[in-house]
């Protein structure tokens, strides 16, 4: 189908060149048809555009149109929680730090800065130059008991499963990571052999699903999760508890998707949807959860282990910490991840309707475990529309550690949001499982390009923390960021999100 317009042109091209010779009108159509064809042939051959090259010759008109867009593409845009243009600013951001191409704007902000939402860094008067800066900051995780901590970088690739994404993309994350020094979170579907290739850092994740772990009847399995645990790639295990765009819900893997080998990656049926359960049955409370950190913990001889959750209801977190108060178990890291977060699929409820958003769940984490004495041996990692370094800055502030992304590393493969992941008819052949719309994704060209993304994204944020005159991305406050609450109030971050004292929770527990 994709290629019939192509062939079409090819085709009324050759004919035309026979008449030409017999019928000397025929020239006009053959000087259009000729370049027409020419165009779809180095489309197909070139490398630089997924697009084109998955649809030559039409597949331009989304370069043409892109070219003349702002105006047009306004009426597409998502915008973000406060009604900003996420998309057309932050996309094309994403786009030019993917490409390594000039990442300036002219003329100045585009936002409204007097529309209450509207949030800035407080800048110094003492700023520096942020070559001053380490380039690449680490954060150490692995609290005291942990034998093999790893030093992660500030970004790095949030989960996103083979199955939802397609092999080549997988490829390119993991290469990317590779070339970045970042890690690269498997997703709730598993390692495969696209996660191990290029040999990038890896977060295995293990979902409700126990895909990669699990026995017959889709319980936890032990001895398969030790083998690959032990692998030396795999450098931390994060237990999957809920994720923002669908908490409660559990993962689902479209039957169209759900292709021979990733089925039998994940040892479920093929061509069968998918539905992880929306609980564990590893375990069913506080203490069962802590146990079985402590169980991956010496399965995996020592590697961090942590978990992801989108916060719902408050209590069941502060029981968790007061069941590591009362084990001494504890994780090595807690991702957070906002109500706002994407997914490949998920019920339009459960993507808008369930689950605290990033900045509040972040809140709430981080004063938690501040107030339980917990926070010192336990890193934060952030998720949720975090593209530009200002997001990341603002999640550090909130007490993050470190950040993941998702969807801001499929923009650098080359996702135009077509909005196509639960179909298996992903454009770009990042969300797809049909081997000709990924044979447009070139592993190696993609993977330059997410380490392009990671790496300019983190020289934005060391600028960012130069012009506030910081030393450190651990030193970044809440008062160092803004926000207009009203037409005419504007409010630090430590007013709107106030920090509770250290160890002021105990209190509560004894
Ligand atoms: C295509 C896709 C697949 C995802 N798969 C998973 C998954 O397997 N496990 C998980 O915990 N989160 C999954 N997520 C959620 C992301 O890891 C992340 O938490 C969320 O999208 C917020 O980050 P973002 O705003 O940078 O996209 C997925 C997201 C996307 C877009």
């Amino acid at each position: 189908m994709r290629y019939h317009f192509y062939i079409a042109i090819g085709i009324v091209a050759i004919i035309e060149t026979v008449f030409y010779f017999y019928w000397q009108p025929g020239l006009w159509s053959l000087i259009l048809f000729g370049p027409l064809a020419f165009v779809g042939f180095i489309d197909i051959v070139s490398s630089r555009h997924t697009i084109k090259r998955n649809f030559p010759v039409i597949g331009n008109f989304r370069y043409i149109l892109e070219s003349i867009r702002p105006e047009i593409m306004q009426y597409f845009v998502e915008t973000d929680t406060e009604g900003r243009p996420l998309n057309r600013i932050f996309r094309s951001l994403v786009y030019q730090r993917a490409k390594g191409v000039n990442d300036t704007t002219p003329f100045g902000t585009q936002q409204d800065v007097y529309r209450p939402g509207y949030e800035w860094l407080a800048h110094s008067m003492y700023a520096f130059h942020s070559d001053q800066l380490n380039p690449d900051p680490r954060v150490l995780i692995g609290g005291p008991g942990c034998q093999k901590p790893y030093n992660a970088s500030l970004i790095n690739i949030s989960a996103m499963s083979y199955g939802a994404l397609s092999q080549n993309a997988i490829l390119a994350l993991n290469e990317g990571a590779k070339k970045g020094g970042f890690c690269h979170n498997t997703g709730e579907g598993g390692i495969s052999p696209y996660h191990l290739k290029p040999g990038g850092d890896l977060v295995w994740q293990i979902g409700t699903g126990y895909f990669g772990c699990r026995d017959q009847e889709g319980n936890f399995d032990l001895e398969k999760f030790t083998e690959k645990a032990k692998l030396d790639q795999v450098k931390m295990i994060e237990i999957k508890l809920s994720q923002g765009a669908k908490p409660g819900h559990g993962g689902i893997l479209p039957a169209v998707k759900n292709t021979r080998e990733i089925a039998e990656i994940r040892g479920v049926d093929p061509h069968t949807t998918v539905f992880s359960p929306p609980g564990h049955s590893a375990f069913s409370n506080p203490e069962g959860l802590v146990q079985f950190i402590k169980t991956l913990g010496e399965a995996s001889g020592g590697k961090p282990i942590g978990f992801k959750l989108c916060v719902g209801q408050e209590e069941e977190f502060i029981d968790i910490c007061k069941a590591m108060l009362s084990t001494g178990i504890k994780p090595d890291f807690i991702t957070v991840d906002g109500g706002e977060g994407g997914t490949g699929a998920a019920p339009v409820e459960f993507s808008n309707s369930l689950g605290m958003p990033l900045r509040d769940g972040l809140t709430f984490v981080s004063n938690t475990l501040i107030g339980f004495g917990l926070k010192k041996n336990i890193k934060i990692i952030a998720s949720g529309k975090i593209i530009s370094s200002f997001h990341v800055v603002r999640a550090l502030a909130l007490g993050a550690d470190l950040v993941n992304m998702a969807r801001g590393m499929m923009l650098a493969l080359g996702c135009i949001q077509a909005l196509r992941c639960n179909t298996n008819v992903c454009p770009t052949g990042v969300a797809t499982q049909n081997k000709m719309l990924m044979r447009g994704l070139i592993p190696k060209d993609k993977a330059q390009r997410v380490a392009n993304f990671h790496h300019e994204t983190l020289k934005a944020l060391m600028e960012l923390l130069s012009a506030a005159g910081i030393n450190d991305p651990c030193e970044l406050k809440l008062n160092h960021i803004y926000r207009r609450t009203s037409v005419n109030v504007v409010q630090t971050y430590e007013q709107l999100y106030p920090r509770v004292k250290e160890g002021s929770l105990v209190a509560s527990v004894t």
